[in-house]
């Protein structure tokens, strides 16, 4: 959930300080939803930005484990330090998922009921057909001059 209206919101990012900043304030804007977990997607092609993106919300968030690409684990979960309203950061990369049924393992179903936390989500054009809507919908793309394109839908 969150404070205001950033449905349609669009930034150039020039450097990887300009994504990190604008996680920051992102992160800032997140409120829990009261019925279930915050699910915020990470669309865009390979080497976007997507995991640099997290990596910056988890700084935000406190997180002082390297985060690291799941790409390989799939997923991987952060316990949040106390005093702030999410207490779990939950790191997915679909990319290497066939459907959304493969979600199940990862135990995503529990992770969605669980209103203090925060999911992350790459790819999910690979689980779209299971994946329940997002609060927000974040788009990624490399411009040809090397920055960034961020939508927020
Ligand atoms: N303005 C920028 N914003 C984000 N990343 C940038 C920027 N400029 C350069 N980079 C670099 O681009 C790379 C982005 O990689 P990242 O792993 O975040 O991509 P990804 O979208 O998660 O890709 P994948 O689909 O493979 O998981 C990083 O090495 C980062 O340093
Ligand atoms: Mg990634």
């Amino acid at each position: 959930m969150f404070r205001g209206k950033i449905e349609g919101m669009d930034k150039v990012l020039t450097t990887l300080t300009d994504l990190e900043a604008e996680a920051t304030r992102f992160t800032s804007t997140l409120v829990p939803d009261t019925g279930k977990a915050t699910l915020v997607t990470l669309s865009g092609e390979l080497g976007a930005g997507k995991t640099a993106f997290t990596k910056a919300v988890a700084s935000a968030l406190g997180v002082q484990d390297t985060v690291t690409s799941p790409t390989f684990v799939l997923e991987k979960i952060y316990r949040l330090p106390e005093g702030q309203a999410f207490k779990r950061l939950v790191h997915i990369d679909a990319y290497r998922l066939e459907s959304g049924k493969e979600l199940a393992p990862l135990g995503f179903d529990e992770i969605m009921r669980d209103l203090q936390t925060l999911i992350l989500l790459e790819w999910p054009e690979k689980v779209a057909d299971t994946l329940p809507p997002p609060a927000v919908r974040i788009a990624l793309s490399v411009r040809d001059d090397g920055s960034r394109h961020m939508i927020y839908g």
